[in-house]
């Protein structure tokens, strides 16, 4: 890749043997990331209807944001001359619990919530243009039994690492914010998805100037430049400044593969 500095190069590994040492070696890195995250809890303090009612309270500012029109309008207008998506996963929004009554409606629950919410949206807005039902996976080292109890009663999956990684294919749309970046070169290194929410291509230059022997990262902005390649790009619409949502979807842009001729709809939906 050609970068701003011009100082480095990453070459995307060519044929299925490349492919694999890419995989293998993300595989393992986001194995060691794992173990580095310690072990989900075993207990939650707030029970999953209490997480749903701090949902609707920390979600109602994003849904009065532009930030909310602009991605439902942007999603509305793509769905057709895009890649269709069949399938959804949420990675790494982080807990929706909290540790104790005085850290409720905090900064890091109101970004998973919130976080969870465009994802939901995006989904619902997928599913009213297509046709297609869209089965929906998240994956949350960090989640607790209360966190995996509301996802359920959302219709949504949850997987333990790396499970999720497994569905990602040209059909999948694949929803992680300020992710790291190994999660990502595990997401991608095997299929490209046919929506990427994620981290940017600049903000993942950037962590390049810092880590530069990173093979992973390297990898990582070599899958998202090959998806850049064939896709339509937007940065993801940002919230209001001086409020939390100017910082919960930052560094984050959208990838949407262009649909080929081959993969238009008309095909068999359910
Ligand atoms: C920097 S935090 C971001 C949390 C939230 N998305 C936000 O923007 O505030 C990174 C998150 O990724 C999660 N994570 C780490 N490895 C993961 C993996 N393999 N799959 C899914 N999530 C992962 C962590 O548990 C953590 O919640």
């Amino acid at each position: 890749m050609s970068s701003d500095a011009g100082t480095w190069q990453v070459i995307p590994p060519k044929g299925r043997r490349g492919r694999q040492r890419l995989a293998d070696l993300l595989t393992q890195e986001a194995v060691n990331a794992q173990t580095r995250a310690g072990t989900p809890p075993a207990t939650s303090f707030l029970d999953a209807a209490s997480i749903a009612a701090d949902h609707e309270k920390l979600c109602s500012k994003w849904r009065d944001s532009s930030s909310y029109r602009e991605l439902c309008a942007l999603v509305s207008a793509n769905t057709v001359g895009h890649a269709t998506i069949k399938t959804a996963i949420c990675l790494g929004p982080g807990s929706f619990d909290v540790r104790d009554e005085s850290s409720r409606y905090c900064r890091s629950s109101h970004d998973a919530h919130v976080q969870l919410e465009a994802f939901r949206t995006v989904v619902g807005l997928l599913e009213e243009k297509s046709g297609y039902k869209i089965q929906c996976y998240a994956q949350e080292p960090s989640f607790g039994p209360s966190d995996k109890e509301y996802c359920h009663s959302l219709g949504i999956e949850v997987v333990d690492t790396p499970g999720a990684f497994q569905h990602v294919d040209s059909t999948a749309f694949v929803f992680g914010i300020h992710l790291p970046h190994v999660a990502w070169g595990y997401a991608l290194s095997h299929h490209l998805p046919g929506l990427y929410v994620g981290t940017s291509l600049n903000s993942l230059d950037e962590l390049n100037t810092a880590l530069r022997d990173d093979k992973a990262l390297a990898a990582v902005i070599a899958r998202v430049e090959e998806m850049r390649s064939s896709a339509d790009r937007w940065a993801f619409p940002a919230g209001e400044r001086h409020t939390w949502l100017e910082s919960t979807f930052s560094s984050t842009e959208i990838l949407w593969l262009r649909e080929k001729a081959d993969d238009a709809f008309g095909g068999e939906k359910g």
